[in-house]
């Protein structure tokens, strides 16, 4: 039998090349050994107010995108996370025995809720927020995935998806979850903001040159990468090159698969602005076979919404299944 895997992507912003070279395509790439369950977390988007019609289009937006970049429904299940309400149900069960200060503790917690309280609108911090961790232990422990492939990011709530199982199965003295296993991508590149070098490529991070979207036309790509941020060297420098320029070459080489003596003879001393046109002719190179499947996908008429049925139908039984278990060892009522 094969190992369970699961990981989850929200459906906010245009998927960019830091979310296909950091995590999808090795998505696509361990399908094959595992059997695989990828979910498009809508209900972790909503920790944060969402347009209605705009949520709506990004969730078949990004399931196209996914089919688009190899996700193989013959191998994996891909599902939108609210359609099977076993997420939600689980979600709860686990929050009555996660304790408040695990929560209160998490960074990316500590951050949003900062971001907020200097934000001039009237954002609020919903209980949501606080429970985001909670419903992402829910999402791996429903269907007892042993291994999920996160980035860095990620690792402290998965870490705490670990801690919650152990405290509820020695709480209920009974061994009902399978401990995941942290897992972090072997392959898979860094990539970081075209205008801010410093900080990991965003889809929620605004500013025209941050990030190349999958959908971006070539014009639009060569134009973002022209105005990436670099250095005041004029050309590239091993020795001394700075963020923007290692991105750039990162980006580069996670798209042609160069080895590292290959990349640096033909790039060490080439002027920023002959780099750019390198990198960003690479970029298109590489985006445009996944644009054609992407348009080819969208051509056929429901196809899309299918395929997330057959994902829901293919693990709902899996999802059913730990729930009433949960359910009996909580003693809730199973009729
Ligand atoms: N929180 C994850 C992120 O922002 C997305 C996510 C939700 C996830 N549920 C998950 C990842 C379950 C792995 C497993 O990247």
């Amino acid at each position: 039998m094969k190992a369970r895997v699961l990981s989850g992507i929200q459906p906010t912003g245009s998927p960019h090349i830091g979310n296909y070279l950091g995590a999808l395509k090795n998505w696509a790439k361990i399908q094959y050994d595992y059997e695989s369950i990828y979910c498009i977390v809508d209900l972790h988007a909503i920790t944060v107010y969402q347009d209605p019609a705009e949520l709506r289009s990004r969730i078949l937006e990004l399931a196209g995108m996914l089919l688009a970049i190899g996700i193989d429904p013959k191998h994996s299940s891909l599902v939108v996370q609210s359609s099977i309400p076993e997420h939600a149900e689980l979600a709860w069960m686990l929050t009555c025995v996660t304790p408040v200060g695990w929560l209160e503790r998490m960074t990316q917690y500590k951050a949003k809720v900062e971001a907020l309280a200097t934000a001039s609108s009237e954002a609020s911090i919903g209980d949501g927020m606080l429970q985001y961790p909670v419903l992402m232990a829910a999402d791996i422990l429903l269907y007892q995935a042993g291994i999920v492939p996160v980035g860095d990011d990620q690792r402290q709530h998965l870490e705490l998806a670990r801690d919650i199982a152990q405290r509820f199965n020695s709480l209920y003295n009974k061994e009902i979850f399978v401990m995941p296993e942290t897992h972090l991508p072997t392959v898979g590149a860094r990539i970081m903001g075209l205008d801010d070098p410093e900080k990991k490529m965003s889809k929620s991070t605004a500013g025209a040159a941050h990030a190349v979207s999958l959908l971006d036309p070539p014009a639009a790509i060569r134009k973002k990468i022209m105005r990436a941020t670099t250095d005041s060297n004029p050309a590239v420098d091993y020795a001394t090159m700075g963020a923007g320029v290692k991105n750039l070459l990162a980006i580069h080489q996670a798209f042609t698969g160069w080895d590292d003596a290959a990349m640096k003879q033909h790039f060490e001393g080439m002027r920023y602005g002959d780099l750019k046109k390198t990198v960003a002719e690479s970029v298109v190179a590489a985006i445009e076979p996944i644009q054609q499947r992407y348009a080819e996908i969208n051509a056929e008429p429901g196809y899309v919404a299918r395929v997330l049925q057959e994902g829901a139908e293919r693990v709902r039984p899996l999802a059913r299944d730990t729930v009433e278990k949960v359910k009996q060892c909580m003693g809730l009522f199973t009729p």
